[in-house]
């Protein structure tokens, strides 16, 4: 055979020619780690579902950041395990709330080397586990929910968040954390709006991460995305987009790298995507049981969020794919 049909074997031949003109790379610099920090305990815990992530302590958070920020991972997303929670979720605005206190400690430690995300929600923190605050009736009460939200992302903001990331789906939401935060000189503070996020069955390992169980056996199919819908995820990144969003994250990634795709022609601030806890451990336990080499399709997941058009890569692989970057 002659050209055209050899064109394209020709530039595969070598892991060095595949270099070359590969389309899309996976950079350390994409990287984001999800952590978590527990008040109240004295060793890390580790996570049954999330194999290889722990809830920290203080003390051990603090030393992950540091080998994180060691490796050139550029930023963490702190998630709050509060040793109370109460029916308003309290803890995720008080100044001694955990994630509160880990923030000033990380910027203490290690100024500006690292980005400090903070999730920004009220269900780690809630005795209910809803994302907000309800109603009499049991509904999540949007416009109450949104005065709390405020709340949290000043607290946040003023332990030395560099991002705070609302990942409840109210509507408003980013909106009413603008505002807060300008309103209090916090000016500076971004946001990473969780915008398109869906009602996933993939967060279910997070769900014990954070201790959450939802009241009745109740979901978050009220105020989260239907599965069905990807043109109403365009709808509600251009809201947040309005609405004075930085950053945009779709959530959960590889079950929705359409989204992601339609996306990106669309927006042209910074795009996220979130490798989520279901989607972590379906790759760990495959791998625990010599089924596929994890790793590898670790690497191939996170390659493929890139290439559907994410620029920003959440993922609790951060720091192992981070060290085989390196080299
Ligand atoms: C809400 C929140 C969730 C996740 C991130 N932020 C859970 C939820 O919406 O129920 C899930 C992350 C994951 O599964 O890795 N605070």
């Amino acid at each position: 055979m002659s050209f055209p049909q050899r064109r394209l074997r020709r530039l595969r031949r070598t892991p060095t020619l595949r270099r070359l003109v590969a389309e899309t790379r996976l950079s350390v610099d994409d990287l984001v780690a999800p952590l978590f920090v527990r008040e109240g305990i004295d060793e890390p815990q580790p996570i049954a579902s999330i194999p290889g992530v722990v809830q920290h302590t203080l003390r051990s958070l603090q030393a992950e950041v540091r080998y994180l920020a060691e490796l050139g991972v550029p930023g963490v997303i702190l998630f709050g395990v509060p040793a109370t929670k109460d029916d308003r979720g309290s803890a995720a605005w008080d100044p001694d709330g955990i994630v509160q206190v880990a923030l000033r400690e990380l910027r203490d430690d290690l100024g500006d080397r690292v980005v400090l995300m903070a999730d920004l929600c009220l269900d780690e923190y809630t005795s209910h586990g809803h994302c907000g605050l309800l109603t009499d009736d049991g509904e999540v009460d949007n416009d109450r929910t949104l005065e709390l939200y405020a709340e949290v992302a000043l607290a946040q903001a003023e332990a030395g968040a560099d991002i705070v990331a609302p990942s409840g789906m109210m509507d408003g939401a980013v909106l009413a954390i603008r505002e807060a935060l300008d309103d209090d000189g916090h000016e500076n503070v971004a946001i990473m709006a969780y915008a398109a996020k869906y009602a996933s069955a993939l967060y279910g390992p997070f769900r014990d991460a954070v201790d959450v169980t939802i009241v009745g056996g109740g979901d978050r199919k009220g105020y989260q995305q239907d599965p069905a819908n990807a043109r109403e995820a365009l709808e509600e990144i251009r809201l947040d987009l309005g609405e004075g969003a930085d950053i945009v994250m779709v959530k959960p990634a590889l079950a929705y790298l359409d989204v992601i795709a339609r996306a990106r022609p669309e927006v042209d601030v910074p795009m996220a995507a979130y490798h989520v806890s279901g989607e972590y451990a379906m790759v760990k336990a495959a791998a625990e049981r010599g089924w596929i080499d994890g790793l590898a399709v670790g690497i191939e997941h996170l390659v493929s969020i890139r290439r559907a058009g994410a620029d920003i890569v959440l993922t609790y692989l951060a720091g192992e794919v981070a060290e085989v970057l390196n080299g």
